[in-house]
Order: C-alpha cells, then sequence, then structure tokens
C-alpha cells in the first residue's frame, strides 16, 4: 500500500512540473493573477521604485552573477584552507561562478553560485540541486572584506549537504513556488510525518519587492493606468491609515526572529494583518539576554524605553523602507534629539567626553554594536571564532567604551 502513496506524489509531482514546462519560456508568476510584479511601479511612482531597486531588501536574494557577488574570486582571498591537502577555491568557469573543493589538487566537487542571500554585512550562496537549494560551505563578510565559513559550517571540513528551506526565502524574497511532499509515506501519524518543501526554482521572486510590503496590486495599477487623472490611491493599503501595532507587525514579520510556532506561511502576510495570526505565541518576555541582534530588531527596540513609553516610535521613525539605512550617526541623532530636546548626561559622563561626539553619536553609546549569539564565522587558518556585530536595537544605557 505504501508505494501506491509513494506513487501517487509522484505522478502528481510529475504533473506540477511537467505543466511548467509546458510553457516553460513563459514567466509564471507563483503568487497568480493579483500582482502586476515591480516593474509595472516605475511608469508612475518613478522616485520610490528607483531608489528601492538599489536597497538591501531588494537585494535579500539574487541570481548568483558576477555583479551581484560580493566577494574576490580574482586575487589570493579566493581560497579557504581545510588542511595541508584539502581547499575550497571561489571559480570562475564559462559565464557561472563555483566553489570547487579539490583534495590533493585533484577537484572532488563543485557547486555553483546559483541564488545569493544578503547584501549589507555578509553573503552566502546556494546551489539547486533536484529542486532543493543547499547553502555553499562559505560565505562573504564585509567587516573582514573576505571568505570564511558560513554560520555553522565546520573550518575542518567543506559540507554541501545543508538543505536551504522554504523560511529562508520566506523573509528573503517575495515568492517561490513549492509543494509539500511527505518523505516517509508509510506513517500513519500525520504529525510523525516528514514534510519537505519541493520548491520549484523558476518561481523564485528574487528579493523583497514592492507587493511583498504593500500586497497585491494589479487592481491599483490597472485602475490607474485607466484613470491617470485620479490621484487617490486605489485599491491599496495606506500604512498612513494603520494603527501603530499594525506598521510594526509589517516590519517584525520578518525582523522578529524565527522562533515561534508557524500558523501562516509569511508570503500570506499582508500590510494590515495581524501577526498574532501568523504565529502562535509572539514572545513577549522580558529577558533581554535571549534577544539576538540579529534579526530581532523589533523585540530589541520593544524593550526600549523609548518605545514603551512614547507612542510615537516605530520603524519608520529612523528608516524609509525604501532606502538603505546608510544614514550617518548625526542625521540618525537628530532623530534622536526630535525627542530628547535636552539630554541632561551626568558630569561623569560629559568631563571624559568632548561635546561634539556627545551631540553627534547618540547612537555610538545607546544602540553598541554587539556580537551575534547565532551568526559567528571562522577564517581560512585561523584558530579563533569571529564575531558577527550589529547594532543593537534595545536603546538604553551601555558601559562607555573607551578606545
Ligand atoms: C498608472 C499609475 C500607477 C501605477 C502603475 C502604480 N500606481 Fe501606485 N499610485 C498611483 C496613484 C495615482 C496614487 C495616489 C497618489 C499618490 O499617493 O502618489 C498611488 C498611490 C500608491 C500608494 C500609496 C501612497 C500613500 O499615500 O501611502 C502605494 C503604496 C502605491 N501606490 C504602490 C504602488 C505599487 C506597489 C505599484 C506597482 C505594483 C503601483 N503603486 C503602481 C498610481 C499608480
Ligand atoms: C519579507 C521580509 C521583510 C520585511 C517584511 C521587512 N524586512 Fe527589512 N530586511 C529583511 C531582510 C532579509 C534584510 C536583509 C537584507 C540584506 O542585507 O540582504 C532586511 C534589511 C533591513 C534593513 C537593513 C538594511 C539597510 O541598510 O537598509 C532595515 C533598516 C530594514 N530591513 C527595515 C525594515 C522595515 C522598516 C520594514 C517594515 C516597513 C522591513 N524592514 C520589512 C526582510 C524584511
Ligand atoms: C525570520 C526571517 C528570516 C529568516 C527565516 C532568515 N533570515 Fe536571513 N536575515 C533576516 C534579516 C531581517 C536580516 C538582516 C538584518 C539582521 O541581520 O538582523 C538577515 C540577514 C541575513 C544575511 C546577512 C545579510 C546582511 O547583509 O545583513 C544572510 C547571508 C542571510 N540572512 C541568509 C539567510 C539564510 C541562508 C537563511 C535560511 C537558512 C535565512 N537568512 C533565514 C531575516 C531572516
Ligand atoms: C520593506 C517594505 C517595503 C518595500 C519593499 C516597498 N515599500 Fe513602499 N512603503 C513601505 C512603507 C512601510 C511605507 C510607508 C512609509 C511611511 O509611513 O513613512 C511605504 C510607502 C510607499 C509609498 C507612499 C509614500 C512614499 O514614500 O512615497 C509609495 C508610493 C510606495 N511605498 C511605493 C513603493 C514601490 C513602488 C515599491 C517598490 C519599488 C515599494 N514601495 C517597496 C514599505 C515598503
Ligand atoms: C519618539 C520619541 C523618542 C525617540 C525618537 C527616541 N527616544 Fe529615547 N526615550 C523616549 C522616551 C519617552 C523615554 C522615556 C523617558 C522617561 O522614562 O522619562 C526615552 C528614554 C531614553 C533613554 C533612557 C533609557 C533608560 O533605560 O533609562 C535613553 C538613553 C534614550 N531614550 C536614548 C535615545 C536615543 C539614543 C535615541 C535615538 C537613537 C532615542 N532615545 C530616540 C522617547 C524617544
Ligand atoms: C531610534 C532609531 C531607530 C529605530 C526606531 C529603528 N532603528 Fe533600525 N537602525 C537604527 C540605526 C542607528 C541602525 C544602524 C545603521 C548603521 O549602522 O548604518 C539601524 C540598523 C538597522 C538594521 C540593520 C542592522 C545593522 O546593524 O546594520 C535593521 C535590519 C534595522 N535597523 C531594522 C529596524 C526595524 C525592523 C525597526 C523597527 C522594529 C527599526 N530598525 C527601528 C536606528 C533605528
Ligand atoms: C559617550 C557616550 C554617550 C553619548 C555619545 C551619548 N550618551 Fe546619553 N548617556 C550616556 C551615559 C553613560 C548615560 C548614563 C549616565 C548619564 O546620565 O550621564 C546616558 C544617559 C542618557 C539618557 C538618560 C538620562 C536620564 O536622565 O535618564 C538619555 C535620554 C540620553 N543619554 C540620551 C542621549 C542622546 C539623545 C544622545 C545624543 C544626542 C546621547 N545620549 C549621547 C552616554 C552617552
Amino acid at each position: 500500500m505504501k508505494n501506491t502513496g509513494a506513487h501517487f506524489i509522484l505522478l502528481l509531482l510529475t504533473v506540477f512540473f511537467s505543466s511548467c514546462a509546458n510553457k516553460s519560456d513563459e514567466y509564471i508568476d507563483p503568487r497568480g493573477t493579483d500582482y502586476a510584479g515591480s516593474e509595472s511601479c516605475i511608469q508612475c511612482h518613478q522616485a520610490t521604485y528607483q531608489m528601492a531597486l538599489k536597497s538591501a531588501h531588494y537585494k535579500a536574494t539574487a541570481p548568483g552573477t558576477r555583479e551581484n557577488i560580493l566577494g574576490d574570486f580574482d586575487s589570493a582571498k579566493h581560497i579557504f584552507i581545510y588542511d595541508a591537502d584539502t581547499k575550497l577555491v571561489m571559480e570562475k568557469r564559462n559565464d557561472s561562478l563555483y566553489q570547487v573543493l579539490y583534495k590533493n589538487g585533484k577537484e572532488v566537487e563543485a557547486h555553483r553560485f546559483d541564488i545569493i542571500f544578503g547584501i549589507k554585512h555578509a553573503q552566502t550562496a546556494a546551489y539547486w540541486d533536484s529542486n532543493y537549494p543547499y547553502e555553499l560551505p562559505i560565505s562573504y563578510y564585509k567587516s573582514i572584506n573576505n571568505w570564511a565559513t558560513s554560520p555553522g559550517f565546520s573550518e575542518k571540513e567543506a559540507s554541501f549537504s545543508r538543505k536551504i528551506g522554504k523560511e529562508c526565502f520566506a523573509c528573503h524574497s517575495s515568492n517561490i513556488g513549492s509543494r509539500f511532499i511527505t518523505t516517509n509515506s508509510d506513517s500513519i501519524n500525520f504529525l510523525s510525518m516528514d514534510v519537505e518543501d519541493f520548491m520549484n526554482e523558476k518561481t523564485l521572486v528574487y528579493g523583497i519587492d514592492c507587493e511583498r510590503c504593500h500586497g497585491p496590486a494589479k487592481k491599483h495599477v490597472n485602475y490607474h493606468l485607466k484613470f491617470p487623472n485620479v490621484k487617490t490611491a486605489y485599491a491599496m493599503v495606506l500604512y498612513d491609515t494603520l494603527k501603530r501595532q499594525q506598521k510594526l507587525d509589517a516590519c517584525a514579520l520578518c525582523h522578529s526572529g524565527n522562533d515561534k510556532l508557524k500558523v501562516k506561511s509569511r508570503f500570506e502576510f499582508r500590510p494590515g494583518d495581524n501577526l498574532l495570526d501568523y504565529f502562535r505565541g509572539v514572545p513577549k518576555s522580558n529577558d533581554t539576554t535571549n534577544y539576538d541582534v540579529h534579526g530581532n530588531q523589533f523585540l530589541l527596540l520593544s524593550q526600549s524605553k523609548c518605545f514603551t513609553k512614547s507612542e510615537a516610535i516605530d520603524c519608520m521613525t529612523c528608516h524609509n523602507p525604501h532606502e538603505n539605512a546608510a544614514k550617518s550617526m548625526a542625521s540618525y541623532s537628530k532623530i534622536c534629539m526630535s525627542c530628547h530636546s535636552i539630554v541632561k548626561h551626568n558630569s561623569a559622563t560629559t568631563k571624559s567626553i568632548s561635546d561634539n561626539l556627545l551631540k553627534n553619536n547618540c547612537i555610538e553609546c545607546h544602540m553598541p554594536k554587539q556580537p551575534s549569539k547565532s551568526i559567528k564565522f571562522q577564517q581560512s587558518g585561523h584558530q579563533t571564532i569571529s564575531n558577527y556585530s550589529l547594532r543593537t536595537h534595545r536603546i538604553a544605557t551601555y558601559p562607555i567604551r573607551t578606545k
């Protein structure tokens, strides 16, 4: 009996993939016909579009082409040495880029940079094999301007067998088509079945695009094309009209960690939705030591007095979601001072720090960089583990660091 089940699933998959193959040249949006695609926004929102195109959100995933990869393929830095006999080399071969493993000078395995994740601080890559993406063992880190082990990978041996789950795409892309398959179909107990997402590479919508944050916009586009004189937005959720928690939820969807039980896929989220409908138990703990500076800006911010004692603050107070967060520390400090026009630092603080620094760099002292607990990496030939540091969003008083 169990074989019949397996065959049935195989049959379904064959039908699914052959129906895709039939129109292989025609682009199929996995999100369906309610979506217009980001390119369509340019006609009417050119400035926003041009800005968003260069943002880290837009590049949160990208195809593995030379121009999208930050790391080096040419200089002496493109080799990771595991031991005297084993090394991994970043190589250009024709139009593609590969991580190639050599043992005693002989090539053992080569895998292509198919998808790139990340742009601001680090970049990791994955290759596709039979409808699953697998993470490459070496990643690029901006802080060292070099390659080092991907988070959680060994510095002693290369592994190419870590699957990338659909969850990575749920936070780093706009969509990907997938099918659930059960890998041990003889199991009667549904809960103990191994369920895996079988992903269709061709349906990946790279990056976090306009409609990922604004919702499906086909109706909006068609209407405004038809009635160019209408100047008020049709069929579009306006962030301005949302409550504070709804605005926060639209960011917290991907910026509040990944440790909650999922009820609905992140891909289904639309602006205005309540995150509590997507996850069971959004943690509200006061345990500040548990929230990592990586990926959890919302929960850290919500522990700040600036957040609990002011109704006004949300992510957009300091960030324009269409723009890179590359403002100077002085311009962030101006935002702090819009609420803290007079700060009474005590004499110990004012004595040790120049007035200029106190005024222009609130961030350095009140949102210091801290090492992530979940992300660490190791460089080729280094015994020590390197930290991955980000600014904490828990705005508070920290001991002053002296250089
Ligand atoms: C044919 C013209 C047209 C196209 C194409 C278009 N829009 Fe609009 N959009 C408008 C007009 C007109 C408004 C209302 C005036 C304004 O706010 O700029 C608007 C408003 C908006 C707003 C609300 C602005 C606010 O006040 O909060 C958002 C968000 C938006 N559009 C997103 C999109 C997205 C995303 C796309 C692409 C999928 C898109 N638009 C494509 C015409 C267009
Ligand atoms: C679909 C998931 C998702 C949503 C929704 C989302 N983000 Fe992000 N955000 C990311 C990812 C992934 C990155 C890392 C991008 C990279 O560096 O490749 C990121 C990076 C950022 C950065 C740092 C990069 C930079 O320099 O700009 C800021 C700031 C940010 N997001 C703010 C926001 C705000 C504000 C919102 C809500 C309006 C939001 N995000 C909504 C996933 C998301
Ligand atoms: C819950 C949402 C979420 C999930 C799931 C997730 N990420 Fe991220 N990731 C983020 C956010 C947000 C950032 C950027 C800000 C930060 O580091 O806090 C980020 C940053 C990164 C970066 C560094 C980008 C940069 O320059 O800041 C890489 C690389 C990355 N993620 C890869 C992955 C991979 C691979 C997976 C799956 C194994 C994954 N992420 C799963 C949300 C997520
Ligand atoms: C990371 C989420 C995110 C992405 C991606 C995103 N937006 Fe927005 N957008 C927002 C939020 C949040 C606001 C409200 C900003 C505010 O309240 O300050 C907004 C506001 C707008 C507005 C009205 C006000 C303004 O700033 O112009 C328009 C128009 C708009 N977005 C269009 C787009 C288009 C077009 C794209 C793609 C090129 C896009 N957005 C991508 C989150 C996003
Ligand atoms: C929207 C207004 C607002 C903004 C913006 C804001 N804060 Fe606050 N902040 C507050 C409020 C309100 C309090 C609580 C004051 C109190 O308890 O009397 C506070 C408290 C603080 C405290 C005391 C924290 C503690 O634990 O005792 C510090 C330090 C602080 N803010 C620094 C900053 C810095 C630095 C920035 C910019 C990165 C900033 N704030 C941005 C409103 C704001
Ligand atoms: C009071 C100002 C402030 C608020 C509010 C704020 N941020 Fe930030 N954020 C910053 C500063 C400052 C940085 C560091 C920018 C840099 O180093 O270039 C930053 C950086 C980031 C980064 C990149 C990580 C890094 O260290 O480079 C992400 C992601 C991010 N913010 C997301 C969010 C999200 C999501 C929210 C809302 C939950 C939020 N921020 C609210 C000030 C703020
Ligand atoms: C050199 C580090 C440093 C810089 C720069 C700095 N602060 Fe502080 N801040 C501290 C320290 C330490 C304390 C606690 C001792 C004290 O009050 O002086 C503090 C206390 C505070 C408090 C709480 C005071 C109270 O009465 O509760 C606020 C609010 C604050 N800072 C805001 C700011 C703002 C806004 C800026 C930028 C304009 C800024 N700080 C720049 C180190 C700094």
